[in-house]
């Protein structure tokens, strides 16, 4: 594991040579197929294409024995013996499946990211994917839209260190001799910001707004060395994303200077005309190769248009060179030229391993967060009689995997019985009931209710199936499916202590169950090991520490509802005028303006206590470092680790800005009675954004600093920034 990650940005002269060579030597269908991917699905007479070299690269293919037939293809039956690309979407663990995106950024562990990443890398290299259609960076402020899943969360910050992680772990895979993996960062750009939720749906948000809050991710995981970007399904103000010279051209290319490849989403060429932005496929391929799009997924337009395009004058050769350029570049620095085959008894060797599942558990235990707890219900004690374990979800070997698994099977799934019963005292009955299915179908609240009388603590494990989430996957109803709500209701009214295991690609609205249950469970999808994880967190063989990364909403009428908003000229806490004192603010009159539970919210089996907040340089220069620290103390019974966090607001600029933006967060481990001083070191130059002229700056003034446990609370310092 002591790889350094190759870092696809940095050109190496010695490959530039080569690509030269090659260039020189092809025609101009040869250069289009190079730009063309395709899956097999797509025609019957695919090794045609590969021999004539019409094809460049192949998506969704993970069979190894179908992998190497075709790369054989290529290598020895083509003219120029070219290597095709694989490229899959390993979105959180191949084999061995990782919790979701979403749940794993609630670690807010990078560094354990990355390791999952890595672990991710190496098994979808030893099957022969050379190019891994992830991490998605999308920052997503709206639960209803089902790919907050795959992405993690609503903050730009924590986005940016978890895109960095993902380019370095996927990047650092070298399994097959010289071999190696790209990541691409997706989808280019803003397809988060989808109206009112669903999936494909109009973006149309400031430049502003874009440029602080929906690029920086990607323009970290470029810093981290990113060799490729996929251009989103998305119109943006207007103009598609995969047709967009804005972001592709002058942001992506002019300012950032990005050397990699631009691959379009899933026939997202084609889509222009659906978009009414291109009146055919041949106007469709012209626009988005002018707009800096090189590679065509799916291949319904480039194949069959650009070099007529390029033969009638209607695009530049040039800008078709350049285009392959970049594919050949990467497929030198991957190495495929040197060793296009996969060995084809390596996938069984490195995958699903011991080491793989224990780092799953890891992570799966570490991305749960824990929203409630009263009276310390958890971790529940080992004198427990009798245990009922209640839900649609609670023996399920399916749902955990969650949205986006190439590879997962269910017999890798341990369901939360089976992790129950592998950790389970031999002293405590066990007492399984579903009593309803997660949507529709039959119920049977008449046991459920039985054994929930007979028990002495209720475990329900609730929530949504991996279908809930995921691409295309919006819902405009976030409680509970199906009839959930009213077996939870039900099982409530016995009276005895329940606790509620939740399962979901997003966050949920779920009001009733947080005013009337004892304790909840924030499980995710969390992928194989989900099970295990949530036995040994009830039973307290490991203490939570996940916090949340994206608010959750307590009635979708409150989305978007996250924390780094703007004040507005009337905010809630204003005082003064008696307009204030009445409805006159910005509220609603029929639902509070607070989230259920806020970013970066999560409880832990000790607690911690905050003191001692030291802005140890009140004064900064723009080129000054800011320091601020917090003693944090463990002041309950067990060791737990805490994820501290460090926002600022800027009080007053040339433009308004929000009134909380996260700037640091570290997690420490404490063990009781122990305290640490948890200094942040933030430099004054990422206290900036996107001013009036759109250039990025820092303006001299005052800020609030708070080192606290979530977004809703913390200790509060100032400091001046000067010029
Ligand atoms: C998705 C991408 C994915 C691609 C290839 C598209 O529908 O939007 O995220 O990488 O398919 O499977």
């Amino acid at each position: 594991m002591n790889t350094p990650h190759l870092r696809f940005t940095d050109i190496d002269p010695s490959i530039e040579e080569r690509v030269d060579t090659l260039l020189k030597q092809m025609t101009l269908e040869e250069k289009v197929g190079q730009l063309v991917q395709i899956n097999l699905g797509w025609r019957e007479d695919t090794d045609d294409w590969v021999r004539e070299g019409r094809v460049g690269s192949i998506l969704s293919l993970t069979d190894t024995q179908e992998i190497n037939r075709l790369q054989r293809i290529a290598v020895e039956e083509s003219r120029l013996g070219i290597p095709l690309l694989i490229g899959n979407d390993v979105i959180h663990g191949y084999r061995t499946v990782f919790p979701i995106p979403l749940a794993e950024s609630c670690t807010w562990e990078p560094a354990l990211l990355e390791r999952a990443s890595r672990v991710a890398a190496d098994e979808a290299a030893a099957s022969g994917t050379d190019w891994i259609f992830a991490p998605m960076v999308d920052i997503c402020r709206d639960p209803r839209w089902g790919r907050i899943a795959e992405g993690a969360g609503e903050d730009p910050f924590l986005g940016s260190a978890m895109a960095q992680a993902r380019i370095r772990g996927f990047q650092a895979a070298d399994l097959t001799s010289e071999r190696r993996i790209v990541a691409c960062p997706k989808h280019y750009v803003a397809y988060g910001a989808a109206e009112a939720g669903k999936d494909y749906n109009t973006v149309d948000i400031s430049e502003r707004t874009l440029r602080d809050v929906y690029l920086p991710p990607f323009k970290a995981a470029f810093d981290a060395g990113a060799g490729t970007v996929m251009s989103a399904f998305n119109e943006l103000n207007g103009i598609p994303a995969s047709a967009n010279a804005f972001t592709l051209r002058t942001i992506l290319r002019e300012e950032w200077g990005f050397p990699g490849v631009v691959l379009s989403d899933f026939d997202a060429i084609g889509e222009l005309i659906h978009h009414g932005f291109a009146e055919d496929h041949k106007t469709a391929t012209r626009k988005s190769i002018l707009a800096g799009v090189d590679v065509d997924m799916m291949g319904n337009a480039f194949p069959f248009h650009l070099a007529a395009l390029v033969r009638e004058g209607q695009t530049p050769e040039n800008l078709v060179e350049h285009a392959v350029r970049r594919v050949l570049r990467l497929k030198f620095m991957l190495g495929l030229f040197e060793a296009p085959y996969t060995d084809e008894s390596l996938a069984d060797q490195i995958t699903l391993t011991g080491e793989n599942r224990a780092l799953a558990l890891e992570v799966c235990r570490k991305s749960m967060v824990l929203l409630k707890n009263e009276g310390k219900i958890l971790p529940l004690s080992n004198s427990i009689e009798t245990l009922a374990v209640i839900g649609p979800l609670a023996d399920n070997h399916h749902e955990p995997l969650g949205c986006w698994t190439l590879q997962g099977r269910d017999e890798d799934v341990e369901s939360v019985l089976d992790g129950l019963q592998a950790v389970l005292p031999e002293n405590i009955t066990l007492l399984h009931v579903p009593g309803c299915e997660i949507e529709g179908g039959d119920v049977d609240f008449d046991r459920a209710v039985s054994a929930a009388l007979a028990a002495d603590v209720v475990v329900m494990v609730l929530g949504e199936s991996l279908m809930m989430s995921g691409e295309a996957h919006s819902r405009a109803h976030l409680d509970l499916p199906g009839r959930q709500q009213e077996l939870l209701e039900a099982v409530v009214a016995t009276g005895k202590p329940v606790v509620a295991v939740l399962m979901a690609g997003r966050p949920l609205a779920i009001p009733w169950m947080a005013e009337h249950v004892a304790a909840m469970l924030m499980a995710w999808h969390g992928g194989i090991r989900t099970g295990r994880a949530v036995a040994d967190l009830l039973f307290g063989n490991a203490v939570p520490s996940g916090k949340l990364t994206a608010s959750f909403p307590r009635s979708e009428g409150q989305i978007p509802v996250y924390y780094a908003h703007k004040s507005t000229g009337r905010p809630i806490d204003i005082r003064g005028i008696i307009q204030f004192d009445r409805a006159h603010k910005s509220q609603y009159l029929d639902e509070s303006s607070d989230p259920l539970f806020p970013f970066g919210f999560g409880l832990s089996y000790t607690t911690f206590a905050y003191s001692d907040l030291a802005v140890e340089t009140p004064e900064i220069g723009l080129d000054d470092t800011l320091v601020v620290s917090a003693k944090i103390t463990n002041t309950g019974e067990r060791t737990g680790d805490e994820i501290v966090q460090c926002y600022v607001r800027d009080l007053c600029g040339s433009v308004t800005r929000p009134v909380k933006e996260l700037k640091g967060f570290k997690k420490v481990t404490l063990t009781p009675g122990e305290s640490q001083i948890v200094h942040f070191e933030i430099p004054a130059r990422t206290l900036g954004f996107h001013g009036l002229t759109m250039d990025y700056v820092v303006e001299p003034g005052e800020f609030w600093v708070w080192i606290g446990a979530n977004a809703r609370e913390g200790l509060k310092g100032a400091f001046t920034v000067i010029a």
